[in-house]
């Protein structure tokens, strides 16, 4: 079986399903989602973000996975496939992930550190109190990034068949059971889950605010791993038979779920436990890493078990994440330089890791919080490039190059494009329709609308510094701009067939 295809893709559709869940799964839902959502008006944050999730997010994961499914190829080629004018976006969208990457290991390494650390005998020495002390040493935050992208690494390596979906195949179940398992010992935990629940859900609309809107829409993009190539890189490798609509929905449906019931699980225990957390402090990015390790130490004993659990549920999730970031780069270096992959992999991994390191540093205040560009920690600032600029411009730009380049007429009619997309195997159905105008009109003018106003709004209450933000971004972009037009455009940037066409070689 193994012999006859040398295809690297996915060998089946639910694998496909799997890994794409477990890109879109990560700590964008288990970290991310519960404190903002505590942060902006709880189940009125809900709403919304569902909303932006039917509304942006599902039409954007469909073109992404569409327009990778079609061409069969990495970001660059995938973009040229749709309009050849359009590969510079497949190179913005691989820069992307390359700069997440490196602050998302550092979190992972965290997490890494908070599993292997939920025994302790020592409760002075355990999670809870150890927080800041870890995280601002020079060099345990940095030994745990690297065994974290190691990890990464190592699934990479074996490829997306071997490696990527049969790693998913196990981590994704296992992952969900210890998260159905916690939620309901948390919700089982008597007194104080009401309350709990009530800060976490209860809607305030006056607590929402337009920030809230625009926080919504890039927590939708970054929890489904959306604009950066993931799901195009994901998509490439699927084959005929896989129905994108379908899957596309699965995914959103699965990443919104485990988001939820993160939050199902750790406010009703904060409530329970340690309700004088339920504060600013549950409210803030130190929920899981600061808070939490209280909850679990209250718990007495079988709270190391529960922390062990939830933090190994962590690092699943965000490992799962942190190869399909890396994937997006390994493939198109393999297809664009036709080099091999474990030492493509390895050389990623090691500039990730380098640049890693400083930004450990940097979040975790180590040499005194010296480390900061432009006021900002570098999580924080390279974070907010990335949410506020460089997502919404790849969302944006896949439903774009559906919506309007696919249909080679270029006709304002959306009944144009569907025909164009139906006869090239979108499979929709009933819902052909109403994604064809979804994708022509209504998502690009939601994110341009939300873009603008979220741009406008982070000026206004960060002050005159959040430029640099936003110009540091768009000068990323002229590089690459630059980059394309010089390096790449007039040449053929490869395909999956020439990975396969590699490996076959040599054999
Ligand atoms: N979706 C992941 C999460 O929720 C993060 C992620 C995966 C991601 N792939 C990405 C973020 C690519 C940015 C770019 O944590």
């Amino acid at each position: 079986m193994e012999q006859k295809t040398k295809k690297n893709g996915f060998a089946s559709g639910i694998g496909f399903i799997l890994a794409a869940a477990g890109s879109a799964v990560g700590l964008g839902n288990l970290w991310g989602f519960p404190y903002k959502t505590s942060a902006n008006g709880g189940a009125a944050f809900v709403l919304v973000y569902i909303i932006c999730v039917i509304l942006i997010g599902s039409v954007a994961m469909i073109s992404e996975i569409f327009i990778g499914k079609r061409a069969q190829a990495n970001t660059v080629t995938s973009y040229k496939k749709v309009k050849k004018g359009m590969g510079w976006l497949g190179l913005v969208v691989i820069a992307v992930p390359t700069l997440i990457v490196c602050y998302y290991v550092v979190l992972g390494g965290w997490t890494l550190r908070f599993a292997a650390n939920s025994f302790q005998a020592i409760p002075e020495a355990g999670n809870a109190l150890s927080f800041g002390a870890f995280t601002s040493h020079a060099v345990e935050p940095v030994f745990y990034t690297i065994i974290f992208v190691l990890l990464a690494a190592i699934i990479i390596m074996a490829g997306v068949k071997d490696g990527i979906e049969k790693s998913s195949k196990i981590l994704m179940p296992a992952l969900f059971l210890i998260l159905v398992g916690i939620v309901i010992f948390c919700l089982c935990l008597g007194g104080g889950v009401e309350r709990g629940l009530e800060f976490y859900l209860k809607p305030d609309f006056a607590e929402l605010g337009f920030d809230g809107v625009v926080a919504a829409m890039g927590q939708a993009f970054f929890s489904l791993s959306l604009g950066m190539g993931t799901m195009m890189a994901y998509g490439s490798y699927t084959g005929k038979e896989i129905k994108v609509g379908k899957s596309a929905l699965m995914i959103c449906l699965f990443d919104t779920l485990v988001a939820f019931l993160a939050g199902l699980a750790m406010f009703p225990a904060i409530g329970a436990l340690a309700p004088e957390a339920l504060g600013a402090g549950a409210q803030g990015p130190g929920l899981i890493y600061q808070i939490l390790p209280q909850v679990f130490a209250a718990m007495g004993p079988v709270g190391e078990v529960i922390s062990f659990a939830f933090f190994a549920m962590v690092v699943i999730a965000a490992l799962t994440s942190v190869i399909s970031i890396m994937e997006v780069s390994v493939q198109f270096i393999i297809q664009k330089f036709k080099t091999n992959r474990k030492k493509t992999t390895l050389i990623v991994a090691t500039v990730c890791t380098l640049v890693s390191i400083p930004i450990a540093w940097s979040v975790g205040g180590a040499f005194d919080g010296a480390i900061t560009i432009f006021g900002f920690d570098l999580l924080t600032f390279l974070d907010e490039i990335a949410n506020t600029v460089l997502m919404p411009l790849g969302a944006f730009g896949a439903c774009f190059g559906v919506g309007w380049f696919i249909d080679k007429k270029l006709t304002a009619n959306p009944m144009n494009t569907l025909r164009t997309l139906e006869s090239e195997d979108l499979k929709l159905g009933k819902f052909g329709k109403i994604f064809a105008i979804m994708v022509k009109y209504v998502t690009p003018l939601l994110i341009i609308f939300v873009e603008i106003s979220g741009v406008v709004g982070k000026i206004s209450s960060e002050g005159a510094h959040y430029w640099w933000v936003i110009g540091f971004a768009l000068g990323i972009i002229a590089l690459l701009i630059v980059t394309y037009f010089t390096f790449f455009h007039k040449k053929d940037c490869g395909t999956n067939a020439d990975e396969e066409a590699l490996s076959v070689k040599n054999e």
